[in-house]
């Protein structure tokens, strides 16, 4: 895994990063797991990208990494997925299947806590205004049978997470 310059398509501040195979994946949320682990505040994570093209697998090293014992499974079906990690509340949502966005009231997001509580959102633009505001965007694409992310931040706060990233 390395980092690269500029994905022309995003922000300007965006950070291309190859993830050639799965354990690229693996090592790129082990290090959002650090960042993580040291990470005072709350912190809403947009996933974005094709099916299959890594969002859960992504979790499920971040959620790995920061010491979740048991399975991460995709949320497919149940929409949210909460966890306690590293002492924090942690929501794994896949709003793939909401049909509606009236529909989060019913997933106990309104219980998070913004200033505190981890946001992770799979296909997030389905929440409509539904969940809270952005800090990072990871955007997941296929290269070929590889991967890229490109990782954007949204506001200040992301910003200041994205800048306690560190690069191999
Ligand atoms: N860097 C990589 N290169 C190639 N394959 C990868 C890479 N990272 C993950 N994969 C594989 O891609 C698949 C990702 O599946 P995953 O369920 O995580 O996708 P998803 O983005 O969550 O899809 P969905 O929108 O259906 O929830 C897995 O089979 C995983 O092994
Ligand atoms: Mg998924």
């Amino acid at each position: 895994m390395h980092s690269e310059s500029i994905d022309s398509r995003a922000g300007p501040s965006a950070t291309a990063i190859e993830l050639p195979e799965p354990a690229a994946t693996d090592a790129f949320g082990r290090r959002l797991a650090q960042v993580l682990a040291r990470w005072k505040q709350g912190l809403v994570v947009s996933l974005i990208g094709d099916l299959g093209a890594g969002k859960t697998a992504l979790m499920r090293a971040i959620l790995g990494a920061l010491g979740e014992p048991g399975p991460v499974v995709s949320p497919s079906y149940t929409l949210v997925e909460p966890y306690t990690v590293a002492g924090r509340n942690v929501y794994h949502v896949d709003l793939y299947r909401l049909a509606d966005p009236a529909e989060l009231d019913y997933l106990g997001l309104r219980d998070i806590n913004p200033a505190t509580d981890w946001l992770f959102a799979e296909w997030a633009d389905k929440g409509g205004s539904g969940l809270p505001p952005i800090d990072i965007k990871i955007c997941l694409e296929y290269v070929g049978c590889a991967r890229r992310a490109t990782v954007d931040a949204m506001s200040e706060r992301g910003a200041d997470f994205w800048a306690g990233f560190e690069h191999p």
